[in-house]
Order: C-alpha cells, then structure tokens, then sequence
C-alpha cells in the first residue's frame, strides 16, 4: 500500500485526481465509483475537467458501490441521485455507461445476483473508496466475510447514524439495510484509491495501516492488495 499524505481535503482531491487521470488515459477504463463525502472535491475536479478540457465520458464505465435498500432510486438520498447530482450529470456520461444495484428491487436476492453478474464481466481499473469509521468499505460492515460478493447489508448503528446528515439529520429516516459489492468484488480491482479525510477516521486508518488483517476491520484487506494508493490528511493520518 502507498500512503500519500496531505495537508486538507483540497489537497486530497486534486492528489486523487492526478490518479484519476491516469487511470482515464486507457482505451476503455472501467470505474468503481463510491458516494458519500470522501469523493466529492475528487467529482468536483472532474466535472471542472470535464467542462475545461472537454474530457469525454464516452468510452468510461462506472459500477458503483452500493445503495440503501428501500429507497425510490430518484428519492433525493438514493445513491442513484447521489451520483447523478454530484458527477453524472456533470461530466455527461451516458446513462447505458453506469451501473448502480437496485435498492428498490422487489426480489434483492435476485438484484443481488443480476449486479454480481454485470460485475463479473470486467474487470474494474480503478476503484474509489472511502472507509466507515469503523473500518467499513462499499457497506461491508464489521464482521463481513472476505470471499463476500454482492449482498443484502443490515447496516449498523454506527453507520446510520454517521449517515443521518444527509437525510435531515433525522436517524428514523436511514433505511436499515442496504446491497452491497462484496469485499471480494472490491479486491478483484487492478488498482484501488482510498481516500481517508478527517480526525473521525483516524482510528480506522490507524488499524489499515499498523492493524492486523481481520474481517472486524474490513478495509485491513487491502494489505493484501498489491495496488493500492491511501491518500490521506493531516488529522487522519494524527493517529500514525
Ligand atoms: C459509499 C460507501 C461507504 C463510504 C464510507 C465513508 O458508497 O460505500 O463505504 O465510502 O461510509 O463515507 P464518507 O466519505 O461520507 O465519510
């Protein structure tokens, strides 16, 4: 694993953006892509590119993550809007271009199975994640197997209520369940960018870094992947 420190969250975006243009220089990339607060300077950056230096979307592929289960996919805090608000929209990629599980499936062992099955016909370039404060990557909770695949999460307390700020603030609003890439999924990528900000996840990049390799710490995986690049700031790093 490469660490790459950096002083703030501005600078973590554009670092992560260098890495993002090396990986949009191949013929045909392949993106997995995440939500929540760690990527969006990065989306920023390529939305700002996008409309600077006319970088086309065309020729990309996107496989996100995960979705919360329950949620109308335009309900304003599905990560389908998410993404389309904060970089789809922005760079102009075609719609045919990104994949997102369904959390509004009717049968989601089935929506399971189908994103499994889209995922496993490539092979993903570059993977962006970000980490849960407890140690969390995609929704693979605590405690979840490495040979996992696409599957149904119960989401953690911890979880819901570190996502309550996008649903108003209110916990009883935060599904509980949500469908998940599985930490197998995540390890098949040829390269993986994980961007740490903040001192809230100290703790969680201590353990990536020094911990032992343990499914109660998921993202300590990543030892175990020969491409990885943490970049990270000064108060997540306070803690090495
Ligand atoms: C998002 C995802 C999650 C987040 C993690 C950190 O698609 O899969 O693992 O990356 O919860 O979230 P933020 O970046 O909001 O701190």
């Amino acid at each position: 694993m490469k660490l790459i420190r950096v002083r703030d969250y501005g600078e973590l975006s554009s670092e992560a953006f260098r890495v993002m243009q090396q990986a949009l220089s191949s013929e045909r990339p392949v993106l997995g892509l995440a939500t929540g607060s760690s990527p969006i300077g990065l989306y920023k950056k390529m939305i700002a590119d996008h409309n600077s230096a006319g970088t086309s979307y065309d020729q990309v592929l996107t496989w996100n993550l995960d979705e919360y289960v329950g949620l109308p996919k335009q309900a304003d805090q599905s990560y389908w809007t998410f993404m389309h608000e904060n970089l789809f929209l922005g760079i102009e990629i075609p719609e045919k271009n990104v994949h997102l599980p369904s959390g509004e499936a009717a049968d989601l062992a089935a929506e399971c199975a189908r994103y499994e099955a889209s995922l496993q016909q490539v092979q993903i370039d570059l993977q962006v994640l970000g980490i849960g404060v407890n140690g969390h990557i995609g929704f693979n909770e605590p405690g979840t197997s490495f040979d996992s695949q696409t599957h149904i999460v119960q989401l953690t307390e911890q979880t819901r209520q570190d996502n309550k700020r996008f649903f108003g603030g209110e916990l009883d609003r935060v599904p509980t369940q949500a469908i998940t890439m599985g930490i197998a999924d995540i390890m098949r990528a040829r390269k993986i960018l994980l961007l740490v900000s903040g001192e809230n996840k100290a703790a969680a990049l201590q353990q990536v870094m020094q911990g032992e390799v343990s499914e109660q710490c998921p993202a300590t995986i990543l030892q175990r992947h020969e491409n990885v690049i943490i970049i990270a700031d000064e108060a997540a790093c306070s803690r090495l």
